[in-house]
């Protein structure tokens, strides 16, 4: 698909139902009805950075700030192996006192003992640093570019440079790991075609997962008051990201259940493969508010399991064997 076909597919004037039918065709033939439940644990809510859309960013002072101990890590992760999940994502802000050293000391102790696959997230770090978490023993790194759209990243990400995030990419893979990168759809003064440049670029970047999930105004931040990004834009992102890269592996994020009850169901019949239950100790999980009406923050991890199985089960779909590493090394 040429990037004038993506504008067209992408225009809230064209019916996506037919994107939707081949995408769902697609990853039922290319990655099969399994899904993988990666546990996600949101470890630390300090952040260095000012990023206009998100609710965790430095200076907020409405974030009461928290940062798991290792121990405690280290449960979450006990956690995720009592629930059969078969990854552990460990996700932070980009948390100043948790240098990669520490972060490396933490992976190895969670793989030593549990052998669960082990992705990051994050932020941005020195080629070195990468190569150090993942001698450490992490397999996977997840960094959205957040969008291709230079002067909007620019604008959005006031503490970050547009180059650099694509070099972290790069020695990312450099460095072995499987890489996920993602955007928001819906930001304010994204056009589709910057949106269909988020398609092509996933493609050239040959990523291994593609995170995607609506914008959804905070009024914490910046942004407070702009108009949110819509579900049906980011399932037509999700759709046309499972055309295009065929075998990449694409959660059906909290954003999208967050705007919609269904948002998660929807995207997992249009591309989606992947689901990322929150196992965050409950008390925690209110200060990690990126955006409002985040779902999933009363909960129990075991509530999560529950409720994703019984969503699978509702589906049709089932719980899919194995690590769930990249389709593209295989
Ligand atoms: N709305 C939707 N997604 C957001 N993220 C951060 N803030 C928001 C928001 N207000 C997403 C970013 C980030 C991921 C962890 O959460 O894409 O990479
Ligand atoms: Fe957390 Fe449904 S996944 S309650």
């Amino acid at each position: 698909m040429q990037r004038e076909e993506l504008v067209k597919a992408l225009s809230p004037d064209t019916d996506p139902a037919p994107y939707f039918d081949l995408a769902d065709k697609v990853r039922r033939e290319t990655v099969g009805d399994g899904v993988h439940l990666r546990g996600l644990v949101e470890f630390s809510n300090y952040c260095s950075r000012r990023c206009y859309y998100c609710g965790i960013r430095a200076g907020n002072p409405k974030v009461r700030r928290y940062r798991l101990t290792p121990e405690e890590i280290l449960a979450c992760a006990r956690t995720a192996v009592q629930l059969n999940y078969k990854t552990v994502v460990m996700q932070s802000g980009e948390d100043p006192y948790l240098s990669a050293r520490s972060l490396a000391a933490i992976v190895e102790r969670v793989k030593t003992e549990t052998g669960l696959a082990i992705t990051l997230s994050v932020g941005e770090h020195s080629a070195e640093d990468y190569r150090m978490l993942r001698a450490a023993g992490a397999d996977r790194f997840l960094l959205r570019f957040e969008t291709s759209d230079r002067k909007l990243f620019t604008m959005l990400k006031p503490d970050s440079d547009y180059d650099n995030r694509f070099r972290c990419l790069a020695w990312l893979k450099d460095a072995g790991f499987q890489v996920g990168s993602g955007v928001m759809a819906g930001l304010p003064g994204q056009s589709l075609e910057s949106l269909a440049d988020d398609l092509l670029l996933f493609k050239r970047l040959d990523l291994d997962m593609v995170g995607i999930g609506p914008f959804i105004a905070n009024p914490d931040t910046p942004l407070a008051g702009a108009v949110s990004g819509t579900l049906d834009a980011a399932l037509r992102m999700v759709a046309l990201t499972r055309i295009l890269t065929k075998n990449a592996h694409i959660p059906a994020t909290t954003a999208m259940g967050s705007i919609d009850p269904q948002g998660r169901q929807k995207a997992l019949r249009c591309g989606a493969n992947v689901l990322m239950p929150n196992i965050s100790p409950t008390e925690h999980r209110v200060d990690y508010s990126l955006y409002p009406g985040k779902i999933c923050t009363g909960e129990a991890p075991e509530q999560c399991a529950g409720c994703v199985d019984a969503m699978l089960g509702a589906l049709g779909r089932e719980r899919a064997e194995g690590f769930g590493h990249s389709m593209k090394t295989v």
